[in-house]
């Protein structure tokens, strides 16, 4: 499963990539305005950090607007993936876009017959959003469950899902049981995955024990033994 980082925050981007395990990165006009910063300054220096898939979004309502807008994110950064909403207008633009090879990332997808229409016009992605459906009572998990037995079976689609608005580390847990292709974490989740108080008490006692045996310096030890033995 890939990992992207939904987030617009240069900080946690870089400190996510330098765990060298960090495939792309998901923004929204939210996020972008959480940051207070310019826009396409911001997207082109996340591209520059993750340098894999990373989405941003249009903000026209209509699919020429959108195709407009998509055209030129995409010639950012070659590593841009143009994000454009689940409506008849964002089918439309998805559809040009994708035709003219720009590769889009159809988002807000909360019903499976949604993620049918993305692979149709060709997205390159469609997410849908686990958390927001999970907020008002209907288990997320479960679209993503219905959209992968779709597009399963039909081979031709090559609409990756990628699992958005995730909110705990259980999300990223079934979604890799369902076999997700993608998911996008806030910074939060991201760190969380790698948490464990028993892996924390481990390391402490470990690292307690290590103090009482003879010779503590690894790197000395090993380097003199492989020279003794030639290696
Ligand atoms: C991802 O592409 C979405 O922008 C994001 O996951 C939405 O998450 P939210 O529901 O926490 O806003």
């Amino acid at each position: 499963m890939e990992f992207f980082l939904d987030t617009a925050n240069l900080v946690e981007i870089r400190e996510a990539a330098s765990w060298g395990i960090l495939d792309g990165c998901t923004t929204n006009p939210s996020l972008i305005a959480r940051e207070g910063r310019d826009f396409v300054a911001t997207i082109a220096e996340i591209c520059e950090i993750v340098r894999g898939p990373v989405s941003a979004e249009v903000v026209a309502t209509h699919a020429a607007g959108m195709v407009e807008e998509g055209r030129l994110l995409a010639r950012i950064s070659e590593h841009v993936v143009v994000k454009v909403p689940l409506d008849a207008e964002g089918i439309k633009a998805t559809k040009i876009l994708s035709g003219e090879g720009v590769r889009c990332n159809v988002t807000l997808c909360f019903q499976p017959a949604q993620a049918l229409l993305a692979a149709k016009a060709g997205a390159a992605y469609v997410s849908p959003f686990v958390g927001r459906l999970d907020d008002v009572g209907i288990e997320g998990m479960d679209l993503v469950r219905q959209i992968l037995e779709i597009y399963a079976n039909y081979p031709q689609y090559t609409t990756k899902v990628l699992v958005a608005s995730v909110r705990h580390p259980m999300h990223v847990v079934e979604a890799a049981r369902l076999g997700a292709d993608v998911i996008t974490l806030p910074f939060g989740v991201f760190r969380r995955l790698v948490q464990h108080p028993l892996t924390d008490k481990g390391i402490q006692a470990f690292t307690e024990d290590w103090k009482k045996v003879p010779d503590t310096d690894i790197v000395g030890q090993v380097g003199r033994w492989l020279e003794a033995h030639g290696r």
